[in-house]
């Protein structure tokens, strides 16, 4: 990965093979933020007027690259767009900061090193830049015969060229702060696990089933000292988990439950996250048509960023005891699979009629919140890539979230828009329950289609332990990435809820919550 580094060098002196500056939309005309003081001294404090020149707005994610002029160390000067300037005496928001630095090392592949000379009045825009960079710099290339991470096929161009960027030095921070340190820590630490997670859900589904998930699981614990205990095809059905057991039997590779946990001795409190880890979802015997089943190895994106977010919560040692549950299962048809009228005893005990078994998430989501509820911890998160209807309500950017208490919904809410992730709050209205009626079984796994991704909350809420505080973090629309790049945001698994579920587990610790 890239490296981060805080260093006390200006624009001018920085020794790098570029210098990012940012360049923001003003009232009349473009301006440049600070930061950039010492190379429009270079320019003879022209600057503003050189990249207008050039066709530069300030526009967001806006890249102008130029060459830089006598007293700039950096021969290239890359001016990067961070929106409307903000009102006067106020601060660059951090995610404008953290979307500019994703374009800016975007734009930067192939460099060795940059200095990024971003506006960073305190230690969050420092993270915020570095996050930005270590975010955007990243690219999947384990698949790629001629990739960086492979060795160059016969006959083919070494693709070198468009290696990520080096090294990003944060500039304006302070190197010896305590505080700016430990930001800059944290952001590593962070866009580290972030990217592991973009990793793992941008994996193919022939590279990664359940087993071979669980064992990604066990390395990372055994790395980052954390526990980790795996429960297997048998195991799960001596354990009645009717629930994964059901989704995973049409596959050859067969479903795990993983449970990995981080303790820490001075912890007052326990936060247990559930992740939906489809490996692949066909939608089973409930098949999905063709065009909509393409980029589903992305079905286990939940689990990737619960398992991504212990792992932070670990490297950070943090105060909190933080477990992480992956329900991970794959959902293929089959002579053996899950027929669609079918009933499950699940390891609440509860019947369900599976009448689409394209509707798998919720019952292996079910079986791991049943059993993270037996530990009784403070709160419950659970993060899946849920239902398409709560991507037809909020688009691509946008996560859902769900939950049983509105203070809970409302804080979560609250920390991801101060974490730069768009979620809204959905409600859970009681009406839509009973077109989960099932003739049969206790419930049925589908219900009214009008509200889908609601009715999908409320299957889970009743297997969610009495008393228990629990969202759902419905995150089918911005887990994985379809279009053109943008900010740190790459093509394929972005690892959506991570920063979110890393900042919940912060103010836990903290006894902001509950
Ligand atoms: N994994 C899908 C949901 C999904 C859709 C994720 C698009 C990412 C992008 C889920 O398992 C599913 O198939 N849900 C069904 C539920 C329905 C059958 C009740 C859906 O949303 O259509
Ligand atoms: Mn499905
Ligand atoms: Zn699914």
């Amino acid at each position: 990965m890239t490296a981060l580094t805080l260093s006390t060098s200006s624009a001018a002196t920085v020794r790098a093979d570029a210098v990012v500056i940012g360049v923001a939309k003003g009232a009349k005309s473009v301006v440049v933020a600070p930061g950039a003081e010492a190379v429009d001294k270079a320019f003879g404090g022209k600057l503003a007027a050189v990249l207008e020149t050039l066709g530069a707005t300030g526009a967001e994610g806006e890249v102008t690259k130029l060459p830089s002029a006598d007293g700039v160390k950096a021969p290239v000067v890359l001016a990067v767009g961070l929106g409307d300037a903000p009102a006067k005496g106020e601060a660059y928001g951090n995610e404008a900061l953290r979307r500019a630095a994703g374009s800016a090392a975007r734009a930067l592949a192939g460099t060795k090193k940059a200095g990024f000379a971003l506006p960073v009045e305190d230690a969050e825009a420092a993270a915020a830049v570095g996050e930005g960079a270590l975010l955007g710099a990243y690219s999947f290339t384990a698949f790629r015969s001629n990739g960086q991470n492979g060795k160059a096929a016969k006959g083919r161009k070494n693709e070198a060229k468009s290696a990520p960027l080096g090294e990003a030095a944060i500039l304006g921070a302070k190197p010896r702060d305590k505080e700016f340190k430990a930001a800059a820590e944290r952001a590593q630490a962070l866009a580290a696990e972030i990217n592991r997670a973009r990793d793992l859900i941008n994996t193919p589904s022939n590279a990664l089933d359940p087993k071979q998930f669980a064992a990604e699981a066990q390395a990372a614990a055994k790395e980052f000292g954390l526990q980790v205990e795996v429960l297997d095809e048998k195991a799960l059905k001596k354990g009645g988990y009717g629930g994964l057991m059901g989704v995973g039997q049409g596959s050859e590779a067969p479903p795990r439950l993983v449970r990995i946990a981080h303790t820490h001795a001075d912890a007052e409190k326990t936060l247990a996250l559930v992740g939906k880890g489809i490996t692949y979802d066909s939608g089973g015997i409930s098949l999905k048509p063709a065009g909509h089943n393409e980029t589903m190895k992305c079905d286990m994106s939940g689990a990737a960023a619960v398992f991504a977010a212990v792992v932070t919560a670990a490297r950070l040692d943090l105060p909190v005891n933080v477990t992480g549950w992956l329900a991970l299962a794959e959902n293929m048809p089959s002579g053996s699979a899950t027929r669609p009228g079918d009933v499950l005893t699940m390891y609440s005990g509860k019947t369900v009629e599976v009448l689409n078994t394209d509707a798998e998430g919720r019952l292996v989501l079910a079986d791991a919140l049943t059993r993270a509820s037996e530990e009784s911890p403070d709160a419950i998160v659970d993060v899946a890539t849920l239902t398409g209807a709560m991507v037809l309500a909020l688009g691509h950017r946008t996560f859902g979230i769900m939950a049983n208490d509105e203070a809970f919904r409302t804080a979560i809410h609250e920390i991801a828009e101060e974490v730069g992730e768009q979620s809204w709050p959905m409600p859970m209205p009681a009406e839509l329950r009973k077109g989960m009626d099932s003739p049969v079984a206790d419930i049925a796994n589908m219900g009214d289609r009008m509200g889908g991704g609601l009715v999908a909350g409320l299957f889970l809420k009743e297997f969610v332990g009495e008393g228990i505080t629990w969202a759902h973090l419905d995150i089918a629309g911005p887990a994985f990435h379809e279009g053109a790049p943008w900010g740190y945001t790459p093509k394929g698994g972005t690892g959506s809820s991570v920063r979110t579920l890393v900042r919940l587990a912060e103010r836990t610790a903290a006894g902001d919550l509950g």
